[in-house]
C-alpha cells in the first residue's frame, strides 16, 4: 500500500465528508468501495470464516455468512471506516453465539444489508428487506394486568429499552473522550431528575469491586467483561465513561456506555407489568426532552446489536417454575410459540439457579411497544395457565 493510500484511508476514516466528492455505492448509497481494506483484515477474515465454517456453531452468522455473502462484502467499508471484520468478529471468535454480529456504527446496517437483513428477519421472526418497522406507540397502559396477583410465581419485572445518541457511533468506534463526553452529558441530565426518578449516578471508574459485585448480584448493574462485547471491540477504555444512574428507590436505573450508549430500565418486585412499564416511559420522556435519539427509518431506534433495533424493548420477568422447570422441552416449545426467550436467573449466557428463568420477549423489531408487551404478557399468563395445570 502507497503511502499516499494509507493516508488518505486515515483522512477519509477521520473526515468522512472528504469523500463528499467520490461516487455513491449503487446498492448502499454510501462511498462503501472506496476505502480500501487492509491485507491484516482480509486475513483475519478469510480465517475467521474458514474456521466458522469447519466449526458446529449454531449462530445466525455461520447461517448466513454464505461464501457468495462473504465475497460482496469482504471489501467494504463504511465512512466510518468500519470493515465487515468490525461486524462479525465477535462470532468469530465466539462460535457459541446464538447471533454473532454486531454493528460497529449505524451504516453497517446498509453497508453490509446482505448479511444483516437475513439476521434481522431470522431473529425479528419475519421482518424482510421490504419492512418498514411502525411508529412508536406506548399503547394503553391501563389495560395491562397485573401477570400474578398472588404473588405464588413471579419474583419480579423488569423492562428495558436501549438508546443510542444521534451524532456519535457504536462501541468500537467512540474515542475515549466520546465515552467521558457521553457520561458528563448523561450526569448532567440525570442531576435534574426529581420525583420518583430522583437518584444518583455512580461511575464504574470510582466504584469500589464490592459496590460493583453487590449491583451486579442484585441485578441492577451489567456483569464485568462479556467475551461477545469484548471481541467485537465494545470494551475499549472500560471502565471509562461507564456507570450506572439509580433512583432513590431502586426502581429505575440508566446504563450508561455499556453495550448501548444508554439502557432506560425500571424493575421492582412482584408481577405488576404496568407499573414497570410506565414508570419507564416516564424515564424516556424526561431523558427525550434533553436529548435525541438516532432512529433510522427503516428499523426504529438503532443499537449495535441487531437483535435489539426498533422498540429495543425487553421486558421481562423473573418466574418461579417448578414444574415446568424440569420439562424443558415443553418449556421451549411454549417459548417458541409465544415468541418468548427464556434466559438464566442472571441474565444473558447464564442458566437457571433454584427453578428461576428470566422469561421475556424476544423480537423487537417491527412490532410497537405496546405489541412487544403485550406479546410477553400473553405468553407468560400462557406459561403461567400451564404451570398450574400439572398437579
Ligand atoms: P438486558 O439485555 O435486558 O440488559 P441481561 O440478560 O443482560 O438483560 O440482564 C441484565 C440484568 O438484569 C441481570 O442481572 C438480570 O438478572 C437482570 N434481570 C433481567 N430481568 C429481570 C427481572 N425480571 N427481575 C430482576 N432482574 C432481572
Ligand atoms: N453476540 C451475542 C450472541 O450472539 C449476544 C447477542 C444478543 N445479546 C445482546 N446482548 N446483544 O450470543
Amino acid at each position: 500500500m502507497s503511502v499516499f493510500s494509507v493516508l488518505r484511508s486515515k483522512l477519509i476514516k477521520f473526515s468522512p465528508h472528504l469523500m463528499e466528492k467520490q461516487e455513491r455505492c449503487k446498492k448502499c448509497n454510501i462511498k462503501c468501495g472506496l476505502i480500501k481494506v487492509s491485507p491484516d483484515v482480509l486475513r483475519s477474515l478469510e480465517d475467521g470464516f474458514q474456521k466458522l465454517s469447519e466449526s458446529d456453531s449454531k449462530s445466525l452468522l455461520k447461517k448466513y455468512l454464505t461464501r457468495q455473502v462473504f465475497d460482496e462484502l469482504k471489501q467494504k467499508k463504511t465512512s466510518f471506516g468500519s470493515s465487515l471484520l468490525d461486524c462479525v468478529q465477535s462470532g468469530f471468535h465466539n462460535h457459541d453465539s446464538g447471533v454473532g454480529v454486531y454493528a460497529p456504527d449505524p451504516e453497517a446496517y446498509v453497508v453490509f444489508s446482505s448479511l444483516f437483513n437475513p439476521i434481522i428477519q431470522d431473529y425479528h421472526i419475519g421482518f424482510g428487506p421490504e419492512h418498514k418497522h411502525p411508529k412508536l406507540d406506548w399503547g394503553d397502559i391501563s389495560s395491562i394486568e397485573n401477570l400474578d396477583p398472588s404473588g405464588e410465581h413471579i419474583i419480579s419485572t423488569r423492562v428495558r429499552c436501549g438508546r443510542s445518541l444521534e451524532g456519535y457511533p457504536f462501541n468500537p468506534c467512540l474515542t475515549e473522550d466520546q465515552y467521558r463526553e457521553i457520561e458528563e452529558k448523561m450526569i448532567k441530565i440525570f442531576n435534574t431528575m426529581t420525583g420518583e426518578l430522583e437518584g444518583a449516578y455512580k461511575d464504574l471508574l470510582t466504584m469500589s469491586k464490592e459496590e460493583q459485585n453487590k449491583l451486579i448480584d442484585d441485578h441492577y448493574l451489567f456483569k464485568e467483561g462479556d467475551r461477545f462485547l469484548k471481541s467485537a471491540n465494545a470494551s475499549r477504555f472500560w471502565p471509562i465513561g461507564r456507570g450506572i444512574y439509580l433512583n432513590n428507590n431502586k426502581t429505575f436505573l440508566v446504563w450508561v456506555n455499556e453495550e448501548d450508549h444508554l439502557r432506560i430500565i425500571s424493575m421492582q418486585p412482584g408481577g405488576d407489568i404496568a407499573s414497570v412499564y410506565n414508570r419507564m416511559i416516564e424515564g424516556v420522556h424526561f431523558l427525550e426532552q434533553n436529548l435525541t435519539f438516532a432512529r433510522s427509518p427503516r428499523f426504529g431506534f438503532l443499537t449495535f446489536c441487531p437483535t435489539n433495533l426498533g422498540t429495543t424493548i425487553r421486558a421481562s420477568v423473573h418466574i418461579r417454575i417448578p414444574k415446568l422447570s424440569s420439562n424443558k422441552e415443553k418449556l421451549n416449545s411454549i417459548a417458541e410459540k409465544y415468541h418468548l426467550q427464556v434466559r438464566g436467573t442472571r441474565g444473558e449466557h447464564t442458566d437457571s439457579e433454584d427453578g428461576v428463568f428470566d422469561i421475556s420477549n424476544k423480537r423487537r423489531l417491527g412490532l410497537t411497544e405496546a405489541d412487544a408487551i403485550r406479546e410477553m404478557q400473553d405468553g407468560i399468563l400462557e406459561i403461567l395457565r400451564i404451570e398450574q395445570s400439572f398437579h
